[in-house]
């Protein structure tokens, strides 16, 4: 047998021809295109086709494939109901995976798995997911669901739903070339957490909830929110440094358990395959000045330039993709628990184009663990 890998570090643990992560370089492509070359001239919708579908859509094919989208726009009157019954403080991705797991028992394809069942499904939770989350953050605030002109591009339709009025095109342009950067990250935890429960032929909307479940967490898209909430904290630019050195100061002297506590680590840094920042953290930093700029925020891109050059001054850890998302979505007034939903709301289509992949090419997943427990032994007389 392999040897044990912990956390099955650089493990190959299967084919994909999604997407290409270089974490020596710090790049990223989807399907052999470079990130920064598709967020400069493609839009998000059209990165989904090429995600699930294997190529870039011609005009034609992309006219279809937004129309189809399109059509299935609209909150299901069950989700809706569900998210009014819900306590007002539910967090928002908990309000996602309930509203997912409940779409499963009404979709008109929940028992089909074969390829045009779940491209169908595939079309339906691109939707349901912004939806779903736009509607959950008016509601929890004291607001009613609104609807939005179907004309719009997935991104402003999106931040119409949230906040009741279509987005200037600058800003409709800033959460579409988030949504391509969230999109997909080939084997990260919540999409494979995606692939393993496709592997067992669990449907996809399962598959999905798999995924929101996992993303949560502040080791992945939960780091997010965390960003956000430090950097609020903060409060003040002077104050960076000060904070950057107290929190890795009070590391020494902690076990390895004690030091792995969200709270003893600065989120939005550290990556498990990338050594240098990313393609994604570089884009984000020169929207996060533009939008901080724009709105009057710059005082939270300054505190985050300070932690920034704090954490490039004491360590070699990578900046990632949720730290300057975080100045992103403060500038869009996202509520730091608010965060992880918008990942979501772009991760789901590389969810989706691993699910459709794992099912189109399937053998269960189940690796093994090695032992370290007590020898055989009889029960005592008891
Ligand atoms: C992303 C992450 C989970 C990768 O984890 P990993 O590859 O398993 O790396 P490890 O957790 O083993 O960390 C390796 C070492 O770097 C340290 N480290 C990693 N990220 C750190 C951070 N953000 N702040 C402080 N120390 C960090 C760890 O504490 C560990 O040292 P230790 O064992 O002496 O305590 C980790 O870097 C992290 O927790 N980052 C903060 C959360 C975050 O931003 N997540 C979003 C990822 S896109």
């Amino acid at each position: 047998m392999e040897a044990w890998k912990a956390g099955l570090e650089d493990v190959i643990a299967g084919r994909s021809a999604i997407c290409q992560v270089d974490g020596e370089a710090g790049r990223l492509y989807y399907r052999g295109y470079e990130i920064g070359d598709l967020t400069a001239h493609v839009p998000f919708e059209d990165v989904t086709a090429l995600l699930w579908l294997g190529e870039l859509p011609g005009a034609g094919e992309s006219e279809r494939f937004k129309a189809r989208l399109g059509a299935a726009r609209g909150l299901p009157g069950p989700v809706r109901d569900l998210l009014q019954s819900l306590p007002r403080d539910t967090h928002p991705l908990d309000a996602l995976r309930t509203a997912v797991s409940l779409a499963a028992t009404f979709d008109p394809d929940t028992r089909a798995s074969d390829p045009e069942a779940n491209l169908r499904k595939a079309v339906r939770l691109m939707i349901l997911l912004p939806e779903t989350v736009a509607a959950w953050q008016r509601i929890r605030n004291g607001k009613t669901p609104v609807s939005a002109p179907t004309s719009l591009s997935h991104a402003a339709y999106f931040l119409n739903l949230v906040d009741g009025h279509a987005p200037s095109p600058e800003v409709a342009r800033v959460l579409d070339v988030v949504l391509t950067l969230h999109a997909d990250h080939e084997l990260n935890a919540s999409t494979f957490a995606a692939r393993v429960a496709v592997a067992t032929l669990a449907d996809l909307h399962a598959a999905i909830v798999s995924a929101i479940s996992t993303l949560k967490g502040p080791r992945h898209g939960g780091a997010n929110e965390d960003v956000l909430a430090m950097l609020l904290e903060i409060g003040e630019p002077s104050r960076a440094e000060r904070f950057v050195e107290s929190r890795l100061g009070a590391r020494a002297g902690l076990s390895k358990h004690e030091r792995g506590n969200p709270q003893m680590r600065v989120p939005g840094f550290g990556h498990r395959v990338y050594r240098v920042d990313d393609a994604r953290a570089r884009v984000l930093r020169g929207m996060a000045k533009s939008m901080a700029e724009a709105t009057g925020r710059q005082k939270l891109f300054e505190i985050a330039e300070r932690v920034y050059d704090a954490m490039r001054a004491r360590t070699t850890l990578p900046v990632n993709v949720d730290f300057f998302s975080a100045v992103v979505y403060d500038a869009l007034g996202i509520p730091p628990d608010f965060c992880t939903s918008i990942f979501a709301v772009g991760r789901v289509a590389g969810w989706c184009a691993h699910a459709l992949e794992q099912f189109a090419d399937n053998r269960l997943i189940r690796p093994r663990a090695e032992y370290i427990g007590p020898a055989p032994r009889a029960v005592a007389a008891r």
